[in-house]
C-alpha cells in the first residue's frame, strides 16, 4: 500500500494505516505525506519507511513505483489528503495502473465522480471509498434484519450526526478546520460534505433504499464562514418512506453522535456509533430486544467483521479495518481473474462515491432553493 496525505499532525491517514494493519495482510511500502518533500520525507521517516520511497509528489510517486518490479512496487494507493485532491491523485494512480482507496467525499463535484467512474472502467482497476461507518458488526446486521423484512416495510427513518468540533471562531485554527471551510479544497460544502455525507450513505446502506427527494436547509451558523456547519436535510425515498437528516458541526457537547433510528410498519431499530456493540430491536408487542456484537446468531457479513470474542469492545478502528479487509480480498479476487465487483465484496464503490456527490450537490442546490421539493438527480 502506498498513501498520499496523512502527515505528522493530519487526522484520517493514521486511521488508515491502523485500520490496515489490524488485518495484518497490508504493509505501507511508500508515501507522499505532505506537499513539502522535507516534511513528507519526515513523516516517512518516524513511519520506518525506506527513504527512497517517501516521495515528494504523487505524480513521482505513481511514476516510480510504476517502474519498481511487480513483487516491490505498490499495489494500491490510499488518498487521504483535503478533498480538492482525491479526484486528480486517483486519476494519475489509474492511469498508472495503481487500485485507489479514497477518503470521502469521492471529489469535488458530482461531475468528476461521474468522470472518476469512467476512468475506473478503462483503468480496469478497482476503486473503494472509506465510508467506514458501513463496517461495523451491528451495521450488517441492521441491514440483514430489514433485508429479511423483520422490520416489515421501512415508514420513516431518523439519522442525526452531530459534532461540537466547530462550534466557535476559534475553532477554525486548526489544521481540520482552515480547509474544510475553504471551498477551493473542500467544495461546495463542509457539513454536508464531510458528515452528511456519511449519514446519507448509512441509511441508504442499512435500509437499503434510495433518496429520491430532498428539501434542505443548511446554514453557517457561525458568522463569517464561506460554507455551512449545520443542516436539517427532509428526505423522501424511493418506497415512499419518509425521513430526516440533522447533521451539524456547531452542537457544543457532542462527540461524534451519528445515531440512526429505522422504523418499518412492524419493528424499529436504533443504533448509535458511539455505543456501536449494541443494536436496539423494538415492536409495539413484543419485548425490546437488545442485540450485542459478538453474541447469538449474527449474520455472516455481522460475524465476518467481528474480530474478538463477546464483551471484548470493538470499534472504530476496526470498523475502518472491515472496509480494508473486503478491499484487499477484493483485490486479490481480481489478481486471480476472478468476479471482483465491489458489491459482492461489500466494500462502498464508485456507485456510493456518485450517489454522495449526488447528495452534496442536491442538497445545496435545495437549500438555496425557494421550491420545497428538488428531484434527487444524479446527473
Ligand atoms: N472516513 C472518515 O471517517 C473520515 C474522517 C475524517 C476525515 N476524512 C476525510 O479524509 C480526508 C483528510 O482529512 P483529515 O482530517 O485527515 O485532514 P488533515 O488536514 O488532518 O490531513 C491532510 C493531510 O494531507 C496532506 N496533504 C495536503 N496536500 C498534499 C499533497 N499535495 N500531497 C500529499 N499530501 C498532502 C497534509 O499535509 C496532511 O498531512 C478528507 O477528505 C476528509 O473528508 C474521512
Amino acid at each position: 500500500m502506498g498513501m498520499v496525505g496523512g502527515g505528522n499532525g493530519a487526522f484520517i491517514g493514521a486511521v488508515h494505516r491502523i485500520a490496515a494493519a489490524i488485518n495484518q495482510d497490508v504493509d505501507l511500502v511508500c508515501g507522499v505525506f505532505s506537499a513539502d518533500k522535507g516534511r513528507s520525507l519526515e513523516s516517512g521517516r518516524s513511519l520506518y519507511l525506506d527513504e527512497d520511497r517517501c516521495y515528494g509528489s504523487y505524480e513521482e510517486m505513481f511514476d516510480c513505483e510504476a517502474r519498481l518490479p511487480a513483487d516491490q512496487r505498490m499495489e494500491f494507493v490510499a488518498i487521504v489528503t483535503p478533498n480538492h485532491l482525491h479526484f486528480p491523485v486517483a486519476i494519475a494512480a489509474l492511469r498508472h495502473g495503481f487500485h485507489v482507496i479514497s477518503d470521502k467525499p469521492a471529489t469535488m463535484n458530482l461531475q468528476q465522480a461521474i468522470e472518476l467512474k469512467g476512468a475506473i472502467e478503462d483503468s480496469g482497476c478497482l476503486y473503494a471509498l472509506s465510508h467506514a461507518y458501513t463496517g461495523y458488526p451491528l451495521i450488517k446486521q441492521a441491514r440483514y434484519l430489514i433485508e429479511k423484512g423483520e422490520l416489515g416495510n421501512v415508514i420513516k427513518v431518523v439519522v442525526e450526526y452531530s459534532q461540537g468540533w466547530l462550534a466557535s471562531k476559534e475553532d477554525e485554527q486548526s489544521k481540520q478546520a482552515s480547509w474544510r471551510l475553504d471551498p477551493e479544497m473542500a467544495g461546495s460544502s463542509c457539513c454536508i460534505g464531510d458528515i452528511g455525507v456519511h449519514a446519507a450513505n448509512l441509511v441508504e446502506y442499512v435500509s437499503g433504499l434510495e433518496i429520491a427527494e430532498l428539501c434542505a436547509d443548511i446554514s453557517s451558523m457561525v458568522v463569517g464562514r464561506r460554507l455551512d456547519d449545520d443542516g436539517t436535510v427532509i428526505v423522501r425515498f424511493n418506497n415512499g418512506a419518509k425521513g430526516v437528516l440533522i447533521v451539524s458541526q456547531i452542537a457544543i457537547g457532542e462527540e461524534n453522535n451519528l445515531r440512526l433510528r429505522i422504523y418499518g410498519d412492524r419493528k424499529s431499530i436504533e443504533w448509535s456509533q458511539q455505543e456501536p456493540n449494541t443494536l436496539w430491536l423494538r415492536s409495539n408487542t413484543e419485548p425490546t430486544q437488545q442485540i450485542r456484537t459478538g453474541v447469538g446468531e449474527l449474520c455472516l457479513a455481522a460475524q465476518m467483521a467481528t474480530r474478538t470474542p463477546a464483551g471484548h469492545p470493538e470499534g472504530y478502528l476496526e470498523a475502518f479495518a472491515n472496509i480494508y479487509k473486503n478491499f484487499v480480498l477484493q483485490i486479490r479476487a481480481y489478481q486471480r481473474g476472478e468476479k471482483a465487483d465491489s458489491k459482492s465484496f461489500d466494500v462502498p464503490g464508485i456507485d456510493e462515491a456518485i450517489r454522495g456527490m449526488a447528495f452534496i450537490e442536491n442538497t445545496v442546490e435545495a437549500s438555496q432553493s425557494n421550491m420545497k421539493w428538488k428531484t434527487f438527480s444524479v446527473n
